[in-house]
Order: structure tokens, then sequence, then C-alpha cells
């Protein structure tokens, strides 16, 4: 009897006709989804009703338009309607046109990404062919691991560039930025720290750069450590989200890796304009603005980018985060420089004067510091850098006073001694990206003081004074 009737129902094609349904839901593309229409057009944005009780700030919305799909973020929510930013400028959007929910931006990073350059959508732009989706698709808005349970930033690295690796050295999991005015040399430094092999993948996210310096940067200084680094692009021309979205996918693809164990190297140039993007599309979304033009929305996002950066929970591997941070006019007070240098474990400042004098990497060795220095050094390290750093201080502070003449040798033993030695120092800490890193940038040091001193082993020398 059961028998017969499931037979009649096969033979009516019920059955079938149930299992082709349940088969078109589980399909992606024609899953049931919010949709909602679009009622105002301005210039940076869209409004669209229907939508504001099933999305949340910050998810992503698609507009079907006659040129296709275009994505956009809902970047406020009111009662009756939503505010999206789209995309990519430029696509048409007619009132009425219907807009449908898609839920956070995923990315798929996958092992295979390693050589290659992407743009903030994931998708290559290198020529070289599509690139796999990973098994698991993670949200660019992620949060960091929870505090307690991360580990402890605790082992130095070198870099290869003298002048940090003496004056700030750095620890893998720690957060550092530069800081420069245009043009002093932000970038260059930005590609030889990118070479450092204390690292098992590199991932860059070039935000609001020169198309010229993309290929540049990607090409000249990554070279050989190209194939494992990823390269996320998104140059000044294109839009204020594109932009924005850059670093969040970035730093979510230095997240896959870091939870396979790998240590990471995270790059950012620049940070700046990554604030400059938040700031054009929360004006145009109509927030009002806090501090320089910048609204509110800039300061929680900028530490939510970098407190994703560093060590993560334990068994996993650590996220370096070296950031770009371009001081407006050469004001160091600026409000994203002030933001940005309270979160960070270090700041390196790069100084117009000494670029001017030709003294490249033109790093501040004074004003620079890194708060993690004491885990890299040995005790002798921090007592020979102390040492240095005075010299250094007392070299600069009487500078003035040497160039009209009034001094006399023989009156201050430490300062005959910083007359002798600093403009060694200096020399030493001299790179350009042409060099290959270094090995030991103590014993450049102490070879060149030794070589300038022509006896003697300078280095203990200072150190024990
Ligand atoms: N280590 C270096 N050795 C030699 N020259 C350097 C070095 N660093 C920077 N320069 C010189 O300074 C110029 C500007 O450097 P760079 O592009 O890195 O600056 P930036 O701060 O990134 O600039 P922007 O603010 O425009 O992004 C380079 O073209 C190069 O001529
Ligand atoms: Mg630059």
């Amino acid at each position: 009897m059961m028998e017969a009737a499931i037979l009649d129902a096969v033979n009516g094609g019920k059955l079938a006709q149930l299992a082709g349904l349940s088969a078109r839901y589980a399909d992606p593309a024609f899953s049931v989804a919010h949709g909602g229409h679009v009622r105002t057009i301005a210039a940076g944005h869209y409004t669209v009703a229907g939508l504001s009780k099933h999305v949340r700030l910050g998810e992503f919305v698609a507009h079907r338009s006659a040129t296709g799909i275009h994505l956009g973020e809902v970047v406020r929510v009111e009662p009756d309607i939503i505010y999206v930013c789209p995309i990519e400028p430029g696509e048409p959007i007619g009132i009425g046109d219907t807009v449908i929910r898609k839920g956070a931006f995923r990315v798929a990073p996958d092992d295979s990404w390693c050589g290659r350059t992407i743009n903030s959508l994931g998708e290559p732009i290198d020529g070289k062919g599509p690139i796999v989706r990973g098994l698991h698709p993670r949200s660019i808005a992620n949060t960091a691991p929870p505090s307690m349970t991360r580990s402890r930033v605790e082992k130095g690295f070198r870099t290869g560039v003298r002048a940090i690796d003496i004056f700030s050295p750095l620890c893998l999991g720690q957060r550092l930025g530069i800081f420069a005015g245009s043009g002093v040399g932000k970038s260059t430094l930005l590609s030889m720290l990118a070479r450092a092999d204390a690292f098992d993948k590199v991932v860059i996210a070039l935000v609001g750069e020169r198309g010229r310096e993309v290929r540049e940067f990607i090409e000249d200084t990554l070279g050989e450590n190209m194939s494992k680094s990823i390269a996320i692009v998104a140059t000044s021309d294109e839009s204020p989200m594109l932009r924005k979205m850059a670093p969040l996918v970035a730093i979510t693809i230095a997240e896959h890796f870091r939870d396979q164990g790998d240590n990471v190297l995270f790059i950012a140039d620049s940070v700046t304009r990554f604030a400059h993007a938040i700031r054009e599309v929360a004006v145009a979304a109509g927030e009002p603005p806090i501090a320089r033009g910048y609204p509110a929305s800039v300061f929680t996002e900028l530490p939510r980018l970098l407190e994703r950066a560093g060590p993560g929970v334990e068994g996993a591997g650590t996220i370096t985060a070296i950031i770009s941070i371009l001081v407006d006019g050469d004001n160091h007070n600026d409000p994203i420089a002030d933001s940005t240098r309270g979160i960070l474990d270090g700041h390196i400042v790069l100084d117009r004067s000494l670029a001017e004098e030709g003294r490249y990497p033109p790093i501040n060795p004074l004003a620079s510091i890194s708060r993690l220095a004491r885990k890299a050094w040995t005790e002798d390290q921090e007592k020979l850098v102390s040492r240095l750093k005075s010299l250094v201080h007392r070299y600069e502070e009487t500078r003035d006073l040497r160039l009209i003449g009034g001094y006399r040798a023989g009156s201050d033993p430490d300062l005959d001694m910083a007359i002798k030695q600093v403009p060694v120092i200096y020399e030493v800490l001299k790179q350009t990206p042409a060099e290959k890193p270094t090995l030991d940038a103590y014993a450049d040091l102490a070879n060149a003081l030794r070589a300038a001193a022509g006896q003697g082993n300078p280095q203990t020398a200072i150190a024990r004074r």
C-alpha cells in the first residue's frame, strides 16, 4: 500500500519536483535574500528602502544594473532607509532598482596566492591568470583575538636595516609605524624592511599609491621574496571604498597565514591614505567631522585594523605590522599621526633634513623608539645603544656652537669622543635599497669605529664608559 503511494508520487513527479526545488535553493545564486529598492541617489552614495531591519552597518549589498551586479557597503542605517557607498564609482543606478543583502565581505585566501597581486575585491590584477579560492572564507571585518589568549611578544628579529637593528630593534608580533612627510623615504624604507628573512609570508597593502610606484615596489624591491609575498593594491585613482578595503583584505589574508602557524609581515603604505579613504566614505554618508575634517569613525577603524596585527593565540604564528604614516606638512602632531602613535608599539621618525643631507634612510635615532627593544637587545647592546644615543645627542646639541667656532678640543672629553665617533656612526647607518640586508649591524658598527680609531675595540670602549 505504502509502496504504491510512493510510486504514485514518483510517477506524478512530485518527488522530482521537490528534489529540484531543494537543489535550486541550495545554490547560493538562487538562495533567498532580503531585498529593497533604491530611493535616492547622490554623488557618493545612494539610499535603499526596505532593508533597514535586515542589514548591519558595514555589511555589503548588491545592486543589479544593466552593466552587471555591483557591490556597495552599508555606511548608515536609519529606520526607513539605509545609505550605501558603491564600491566602484560610475555604475548606473536608477530609482527603484533592486538591491539585495550580501552580508559581510569575505575573502578566501589560499596558499597559492603567494607571488600574486590582487585588488581589494580579491581579484588578480597581475595578468598571471585566475586565482584559486581557499576553502575557508573569512570576513574582512574580523576582530582581533581576545587579549588574554594571545601569546606574548618576546622574540627579536633582524630587519637587515642597520639604523633600526641598532637603535630600535623589533620583535615578532610588534606593530611599528614609520612617520614622515611626503617624499622623505617611507616607501623605500618599507621596501627594505620587506626583505627581512624572519618571515614565512609577507602581505603588503599599497593604498593610494601612484600606479607607477606599485610595479616598482613589487618587482624591484621584493625580487626573490615575491614567492612568499602577496600584494593588495588600491591605487590613488580608485574609489575610496576600494582604498579603504585594501588594508582590511590584506590583514585578513595575514590572519589566514598566522592561524596556520606562519610568522607574517604585514606592511601598509600608507595608513594615512587609508584614513583619508575612510574620511571620504564617512563624509559622503553625512558623518560630521571632529578633528581636522576627520570623522569619529576614522579613530575607531584605525585601532581596529592595527589591533588585528600582533601575536596570535597560543600555538598560532604572529603578524608583525610595519605601516607608514604621512605627517601632513611635516607636522608630527596631526590627528592621524597622534592617534596611531598611541596604538603602536614603536615609531620610526624620518627627518627631511637628514634626507636633504643625503643621509638615507633618514631615520632620526633620537626621536625613534621601539617599545619592545629591551626584549631584542642583550644587556651589553642596551648599554651600548644608550651610550651611542648620548654621544649623538651631545654632537647634535653642540652643532651650532661648533659651527661658530665656540668649542676647543680637549675641554670636554665626552664631546671630543662624540666629534670623533658620531660622523662614523652616521656613515655606518647609511644604507640604500640596492645593498643586501645587513647580517650583523653591531659588527658593522664596531668594525667601522675600529677602523676609524685605528686601534683597540671601540665597541667595548664605549660600552664601558
Ligand atoms: N635608502 C635610500 N637610499 C637612497 N635614496 C633614497 C632612500 N630612501 C629614499 N630615497 C630617495 O627618496 C625618494 C623618495 O622616497 P620614497 O618614495 O620612499 O618617499 P615616500 O616618503 O614614500 O614618499 P611619498 O610621501 O610620496 O609616498 C626616492 O625616490 C629616493 O630618491
Ligand atoms: Mg611612498
